[in-house]
Formats: C-alpha cells, sequence, structure tokens
C-alpha cells in the first residue's frame, strides 16, 4: 500500500497542488512557514479523517475560502483506491473511498496505517500522563476494537461514579450500595482495560528499545515501565481503601484513568536527565516500534511521516535512522527538511528511489 497521488484545494496555505510521488522516498524541502508540514498534514487527513495538529477542521481551510478538498490514490496490491475528503464551513465534512460516503468515520480508520513523527510528540515527555495514555489507548486501538469499547464503558461508568460521589457530598448522605452498583462494573472494566495495557507493554518494550539502540548506536539504556494502581493491587481492594478519599474529594481517585508510563534512561527519569537529543531519539524509536506493532499485527506496512528529522538530533542519529528507514522493513516515507539538499545527499549513495519536492508559499515544484 502507498499513496500515488494527492491533490488539495485550498487546504491550509495551498490554494491548489497535485503531486504524484515515489513509493519509497518523499522529500519535502523549503524554508519555514512555507508549507512542508501542511503536505503531511494532507496525507494525514487520509489515513486518519483529521488534522494531526489542528482539531478544529474548519481552521484548515485556506483563509477567506470557502471550502477545501483533499484528494489521494493509494495504489494497492490489486487495484487503487480514491480517497476523497471535503469540508465546506459550516458543514459536515465528507469522507468518500471510492466514491462511496462514510456514515461512520470510524469504519475508515485502520485501512490505511500511517505513522507521524513530529516534533509535537515531545509532549508525551513534557506532558501530564494524559497524552502517554492516550499514546498507548490509540496503539492498542488500532487492532483491538474490543479494547476500545471495554475504555470507553470504563470512562462512562467513572462518570456516574464521580456524579454519584458528588451527589454524596452535596445531599451530606452515603448510600454504599447505590456505590456498589458502579463498582461492580469500574472493576470489570477496569481490569481487562489493565489487562490489555499490561500485555502491550510486555511486548512493545522490546520493540522500542531494539530502534533505541539502532538510533543511538547503543549509547543509552532506555526503558519504560506500566504504572498502575492495579499493578500489585486487586482494583476491588485499591477502591476499598480510596473509599474515604474519594468521598472526602468528590471524586474517583484510583484506577486505570490514572495509569502512566515512566520512561527512563540508564534507569533515571527521562524529563529530568536526558539530553534533547536523546528526548528525540527516544520519541522516534517509541514511535517506530508503533509501526512495527501495527505492521506486525494488520500484515501492512504504514506509511511513515518523519517532519523536521534534523531537529535536535546529530548527524550521526539522522544517517543511522535515515538508514534504518529506508531499509527493508519499512515502506512509503514523506520526510521533510528545512535544508534543500541534504536529504538527497544522504540517499544518493544508495539504491533507493526518492523523489524531492521544493515547497514555496503553498506550491510546489520538483527539486530534481
Ligand atoms: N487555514 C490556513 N490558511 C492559510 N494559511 C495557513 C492556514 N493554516 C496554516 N497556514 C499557513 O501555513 C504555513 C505553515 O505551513 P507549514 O507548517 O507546513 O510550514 P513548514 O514548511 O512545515 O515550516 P517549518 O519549517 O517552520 O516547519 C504558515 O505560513 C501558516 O500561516
Ligand atoms: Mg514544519
Amino acid at each position: 500500500m502507498f499513496l500515488k497521488k494527492l491533490s488539495v484545494l485550498n487546504f491550509k496555505n495551498y490554494p491548489e497542488a497535485e503531486l504524484s510521488f515515489s513509493e519509497q522516498i518523499n522529500c519535502l524541502t523549503g524554508n519555514n512557514g512555507e508549507g512542508k508540514t501542511n503536505i503531511l498534514d494532507a496525507i494525514h487527513y487520509l489515513s486518519f479523517c483529521k488534522s494531526f495538529f489542528n482539531p478544529i477542521d474548519s481552521q484548515n481551510i485556506l483563509h477567506e475560502s470557502p471550502f477545501f478538498l483533499i484528494q489521494g490514490v493509494f495504489g494497492m496490491p490489486d487495484r487503487d483506491d480514491e480517497i476523497y475528503c471535503g469540508l465546506k464551513r459550516n458543514q459536515k465534512k465528507q469522507f468518500k473511498r471510492n466514491k462511496k460516503e462514510y456514515s461512520r468515520l470510524a469504519d475508515h480508520i485502520g485501512l490505511y496505517p500511517l505513522v507521524m513523527i513530529s516534533p509535537a510528540d515531545s509532549e508525551l515527555i513534557t506532558e501530564g500522563s494524559e497524552s502517554r495514555r492516550r499514546f498507548i489507548d490509540s496503539v492498542i486501538a488500532q487492532f483491538d476494537r474490543e479494547y476500545l469499547e471495554n475504555l470507553i464503558s470504563y470512562n462512562k461508568v467513572l462518570s456516574q461514579r464521580n456524579a454519584l460521589l458528588k451527589q454524596f457530598g452535596d445531599s451530606r448522605k452515603f448510600d454504599k450500595d447505590s456505590l456498589d452498583i458502579w463498582d461492580i462494573q469500574l472493576i470489570e472494566y477496569g481490569i481487562k482495560v489493565h489487562k490489555c495495557r499490561q500485555n502491550f507493554i510486555e511486548r512493545f518494550v522490546p520493540i522500542f528499545q531494539k530502534y533505541y539502540e539502532l538510533i543511538s548506536g547503543g549509547r543509552e539504556k532506555v526503558n519504560i515501565l506500566y504504572s498502575s494502581h492495579l499493578n500489585e493491587n486487586s482494583f476491588a481492594d485499591v477502591l476499598e481503601k480510596a473509599l474515604n478519599r474519594d468521598r472526602a474529594i468528590e471524586y474517583t481517585t484510583v484506577g486505570i484513568h490514572k495509569d502512566d508510563l515512566e520512561f527512563t534512561i540508564n534507569e533515571y527519569p527521562i524529563k529530568k536527565f536526558a539530553s534533547q537529543g536523546q528526548q528525540k531519539s527516544f520519541l522516534i524509536a517509541l514511535k517506530l516500534a508503533q509501526f512495527d506493532y501495527i505492521k506486525n499485527i494488520k500484515q501492512v506496512t504504514p506509511i511513515l511521516l518523519l517532519d523536521d528529522i534534523y531537529d535536535k538530533l546529530d548527524d550521526l542519529r539522522v544517517k543511522q535512522l535515515m538508514e534504518l528507514v529506508s531499509g527493508d522493513n519499512f515502506g512509503q516515507l514523506f520526510i521533510t527538511d528545512t535544508h534543500p539538499t541534504r536529504l538527497s545527499e544522504l540517499f544518493k549513495s544508495s539504491s533507493v528511489d526518492f523523489k524531492v519536492f521544493n515547497i514555496k508559499n503553498g506550491a510546489v515544484g520538483n527539486g530534481d
């Protein structure tokens, strides 16, 4: 599976553009603010029906224009698939595959797997635990629908339980029986989600460590630890112990909604003790492991988008990374760089097919 063609109309800073891609490597070069990342985002739309960066679709319409259109052709082993995504201001987004409109966008997601590596990934290290839970959830949900359903059910029960705790506080009454009704369900869904996350991390970490070693040349040891209230104790016990505190602050303080991932380098927390380049290498390894994981489970090689890859990485690490991603395990790549020739110099000496696009102020020229 690879993206053959992309055309956009009034998307972000592009009034109109058409690009035909290489099945292997596509380099998008240009100065800051010219529109390199915007092309990656249009490709992201074709896979996930939404922007990687901006959840408000209408803000991706070119300023002052009434609509945007993104169209793509994916080359499949036995056919071509045409994807259409259109948005008019103040209207519902239209999303079509081979001219047929989806009634549920969720049915599209996963058909054309894609992994984006972007400077915005740094929030996984710098932000709170929610961003790390979102990461782990998004990876598992790509291959396990039941997981997503359990998670949604858990969150529904959780908000009911919190509402009840609030009600107890407001009315100054407490009724253990009605709390138990929610607890039984919370425990049922919570245990399932916990088990899935635990199994996933166990299989994911060795893959992640392998990629980190390949990028860093084995200079540091990294790890990911899954922290959860449910790791050592039963959920029922944990809830019981927290009951007084939960009642006092009228909120459920324990459960899988508090899970976190601890990122370490040489056994110290990465946020405090890793250099910028080490943090960036860590995030890239995390995303490459996600790529590998999806590839193995779906038996389809995802498209890989690499935004601003020279940002914070030294030349040696970029070279190692480029050798890795242009190898047999990877498929189609899209890479952005502000330097006009640095990437093509790297690929020239290898046998891979690559294409360069020069991006200038929302217009695309061929770089060769
Ligand atoms: N809805 C929109 N309408 C018009 N222009 C927009 C819209 N959204 C974003 N832009 C413009 O797109 C440009 C940014 O494009 P993009 O992020 O692709 O740049 P880039 O080439 O990746 O730059 P950098 O090298 O700094 O990452 C900015 O000039 C921004 O103003
Ligand atoms: Mg950019």
